[in-house]
């Protein structure tokens, strides 16, 4: 049996923040920025109202739970971009609700620790016989989805919905220029099922954590502030950030992506575990960090610049959602065709990395 992708939908913000709004909120330009990562905008979520509190709801004789999930099915925030995302994806496939038998949902910046974020999303969009699973590996989290859902429903069968929502705005300290740039916030979402001819033909997957050099954010994400055009500092620093020490993780994402002297990296290695080579690829979709990421990439690899997919100039690194959106913006402009050969690959936090091979079905 091959298990394949059977179609992919996104869902993006209406919010624009260009590199001329973040010189007003932080010490930065627009050059600087353009030159060193290739971003000139990126998507923002703004939630209508606050999350309501147990207190307010009691206050006001309201009944939290219900408040809760009005809250989170109506207004912008990460699980309510991931329904959307999800629900765009089963749309474009044809595929019912009912007939979803496997949720895997990864979001690097969810609002809660439990409930799930699978557990959560399994409710919003009513997906009653899918089994919810959350599996995140930061940025990477999409490439873990295939190895997981390519063995699950090779045993069990049925049809997966991966979604992977991302809103990393409500996590980084929009007063420091090193990482609240780089950011944006999207979903993306991707079915799979059993198809005759193609699907997925190979994964790499690994990590290398570090406390030091690396990424890392803490839990306490309650707060919700993520409009930085209403930006609220003294709000925000009540809270651990995001960190990161962004020469590291570049100096990582390079060699994971395009290999150096003694390793060949993870695009080279998960063509080779299926029999291919460069020279096979038809499209490259990598984890949208950093232009320069990109094109160290394509040039350690030799890939030819016209076979990638590029979206980090106006939605930035999307987390976890920046390859699965990255491919439904490809399938939409029609850039895949029928056997087409499809390399994915990223790198993120947890130091995680990985790639896949997927030979288009339709
Ligand atoms: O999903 C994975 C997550 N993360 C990543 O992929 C990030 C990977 N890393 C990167 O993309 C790059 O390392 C960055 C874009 C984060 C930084 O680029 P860089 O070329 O490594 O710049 P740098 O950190 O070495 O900083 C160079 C200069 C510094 O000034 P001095 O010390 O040379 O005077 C920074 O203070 O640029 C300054 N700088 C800025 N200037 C204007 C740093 N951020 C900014 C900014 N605007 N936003």
């Amino acid at each position: 049996m091959n298990v394949g992708i059977i179609s992919t939908g996104r869902y993006a913000p209406k919010l624009v923040l260009d590199n001329k709004r973040l010189e007003q909120l932080v010490d930065t330009n627009d050059e600087w920025i353009i030159t060193r990562t290739g971003i000139s905008e990126r998507r923002i979520i703004a939630p209508s109202r606050e999350m309501p509190t147990p207190e307010y709801c009691k206050e006001n004789s309201l009944n939290y739970n219900e408040e809760m999930w009005k809250w989170l099915n109506e207004t912008e925030n990460v699980y309510y971009m991931g329904k959307m995302a999800g629900e765009n994806a089963l749309n474009s496939a044809g595929i019912k609700k009912e007939d979803v038998s496997l949720l895997v949902v990864s979001c690097n910046s969810p609002l809660f620790v439990f409930p799930s974020q699978a557990a959560i999303l399994r409710k919003m969009l009513s997906l009653d016989n899918a089994e919810p699973w959350a599996i995140t590996s930061g940025c990477t989290s999409s490439i873990f989805h295939m190895k997981f859902i390519d063995t699950y429903l090779k045993q069990h069968g049925g049809t997966a919905l991966s979604i992977c929502p991302d809103a990393l705005s409500a996590t980084v300290d929009w007063s420091d220029r090193n990482n609240c740039v780089l950011f944006g916030d999207s979903a993306g979402a991707i079915v799979f099922s059993e198809v005759k001819e193609g699907g997925i033909q190979s994964y790499i997957l690994g990590s290398k954590p570090s406390f030091e050099i690396a990424l890392r954010t803490g839990l306490e994400n309650q707060t919700i502030n993520t409009n930085p055009l209403e930006f609220s500092y003294k709000k925000q620093i009540e809270r651990p950030y995001f960190y990161m020490n962004g020469n590291e993780v570049f100096k990582f994402a390079t060699r994971i992506m395009g290999g150096s002297n003694d390793y060949e990296g993870v695009i080279v290695e998960a063509l080779k575990a299926c029999g291919k080579t460069v020279e096979d690829i038809d499209l490259f979709i990598p984890h949208q960090a950093n232009d320069r990421i990109i094109d160290a990439a394509l040039k350690r690899c030799k890939i030819n610049r016209d076979k990638v997919a590029r979206t980090v100039d106006r939605y930035g690194n999307n987390s976890a959602a920046s390859i699965p959106v990255a491919l439904d913006e490809a399938v939409q402009e029609k850039r895949i065709k029928k056997g087409d050969t499809i390399v994915f690959a990223g790198f993120g936090a947890d130091l995680s990395y990985g790639a896949a091979v997927v030979d288009w079905s339709y």
